[in-house]
């Protein structure tokens, strides 16, 4: 891609970057809503900008979208949407639900923008976008029916005019055995419920045998099951793993409700599918809750007016394969970064998100061939950043002394990670396949 502009950037005067194939001829023309930015909108954009879905507004057609256009401009450029926070300057890229612009839509799109965002020709409009019928769980087709297992949050009423709601209710799963998850699927209850409904964490809690070891001495209780985003499908396990759910466990449902200017009620429904009885896959996935602050939560307090940070170093007692990031902070909140130092004593940076935003808990899902495989012996360590001065947009007071707490004015910084913890032998099969994949990947000289 940067070979690509460089050698056209001299060519045509102006032009950033170009689409790969674009005859040159085309590139000084201003790109045009019909042919260049619906296609656009259509991927990365309608699934949330659409008519009763959770988007202020709807972006589906010319006449919607024109009045935005420098609203559009400012949070495409700055990333903020379609909202992905992940730094793309370093660490990992490749993620499985990765709903982020590249530069070249990015560009397409201020350029447009700067260009009178034209409309130019309706027939040069892609077909409109299908979604999936929200009545029907996505992986219904695939394992042959709804989900083993339904867990519905208590319902909650939004009043028309409202500041957000977090709704935490604490709801039984009703297992009587032990089963495992491959599957997870979590959405609203309702056709208005979208409305209203953000986002929604699903968190599992129960006892485990060996708790010391599950949490890696993290001070666990409940696992993350599953975030729901608009328009994500869902989870399926990687192959051979899974998540434990235990009998007499529950659901911790964290759901983040909008008003929609209407009193709406609804619920959050989690969809479970269970490996069949008898069919357990090897590989147990559990998750860490990763600390980012030294010496535990009693050490974070942040000054007024000032840029702090704070770190924590994790020791993996077993060979493991990182499955995903997602960082927790609340209103202060800046960045988030989490670092591998492998027994080699090499350093390498996983991911980093340095525009923390509370209104989106993002879950960043590492692409089966980059998930890091880490060898037992590891540190991790989670760094945080938080911006306590005025120029942080989200603070509520920057004169005010900050420390750990519940409630969004307060502070936290963890980091949720799921680890497939695997022996030597499983741990060296999966490096000798993943060099045959990413060999295979890279025959293209893409790289
Ligand atoms: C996952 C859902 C989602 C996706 C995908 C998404 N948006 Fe948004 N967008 C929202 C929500 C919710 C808001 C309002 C809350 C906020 O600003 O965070 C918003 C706000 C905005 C705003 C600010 C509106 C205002 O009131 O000023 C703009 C502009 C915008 N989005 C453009 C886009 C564009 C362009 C894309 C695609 C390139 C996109 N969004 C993708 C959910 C989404």
């Amino acid at each position: 891609m940067a070979r690509t502009s460089r050698v056209l950037g001299g060519l045509a005067l102006g032009v950033t970057l170009a689409l790969p194939g674009m005859a040159l001829a085309q590139t000084d023309v201003a790109p045009t809503y019909s042919k260049d930015v619906a296609p656009i909108f259509r991927e990365k954009c309608e699934a949330c900008h659409r008519p009763g879905y959770i988007a202020p507004m709807s972006l589906q057609n010319y006449t919607e979208s024109r009045p935005w256009a420098r609203s559009i401009k400012n949070r495409v450029e700055t990333r903020q949407m379609p909202p992905w926070h992940i730094d793309p300057a370093v660490g990992i890229q490749d993620f499985q639900n990765d709903r982020s612009l590249s530069q070249v839509e990015i560009d397409t799109i201020v350029r447009w923008v700067d260009g009178g965002a034209p409309q130019g020709n309706q027939a040069d409009l892609p077909p409109a976008a299908v979604f999936a019928d929200d009545d029907v769980w996505n992986y219904a087709e695939r394992f042959g029916g709804p989900p083993d297992l339904i867990v519905r949050s208590t319902p909650h009423t939004m009043p028309a005019l409202s500041q957000d709601h977090w709704w935490k209710p604490k709801v039984p799963t009703g297992l009587t055995e032990d089963r495992w998850v491959r599957a997870i699927e979590i959405r609203p209850s309702t056709v208005e419920g979208r409305r209203i409904t953000h986002h929604a964490l699903a968190m599992l809690e129960q006892e485990e045998d060996d708790p010391e070891t599950i949490a890696q001495a993290s001070g666990l209780a409940a696992g993350l099951l599953m975030e729901w985003a608009v328009g994500k499908e869902g989870e399926i396990m990687r192959a051979n793993s899974g998540k434990l759910m235990k009998a007499g466990s529950n659901i911790d449902f964290d759901i983040h409700y909008s008003t929609a200017g209407e009193e709406i009620t609804s619920s959050v429904e989690l969809g479970l599918y269970f490996y069949p009885k008898g069919e357990e896959p090897k590989h147990r996935q559990v998750l860490s809750l990763w600390m980012g602050i030294d010496g535990g939560p009693g050490n974070l307090l942040l000054p007024p007016n000032e840029v702090t940070t704070s770190q924590m170093f994790h020791v993996m007692k077993q060979n493991g394969r990182i499955e995903n990031f997602q960082a927790h902070q609340h209103l202060r909140g800046k960045g988030m970064q989490m670092t591998a130092i492998t027994p080699d004593g090499r350093s390498r940076v996983l991911s980093r998100v340095s525009d923390f935003n509370f209104n989106w808990h993002n879950n960043y899902v590492y692409a089966d061939n980059a998930a890091p495989l880490l060898p037992k012996g590891t540190v991790v360590e989670i760094q945080a950043w938080w911006d306590n001065t005025s120029a942080n947009r989200s603070n509520p007071d920057p004169n005010q002394w900050v420390g750990w707490g519940d409630r969004t004015v307060d502070e936290m910084a963890h980091a949720w990670v799921n680890v497939t913890y695997l022996d030597d032998e499983d741990f060296e099969a999966a490096k000798a396949e993943r060099e045959v994949a990413l060999a295979e990947t890279t025959d293209g000289g893409e790289q």
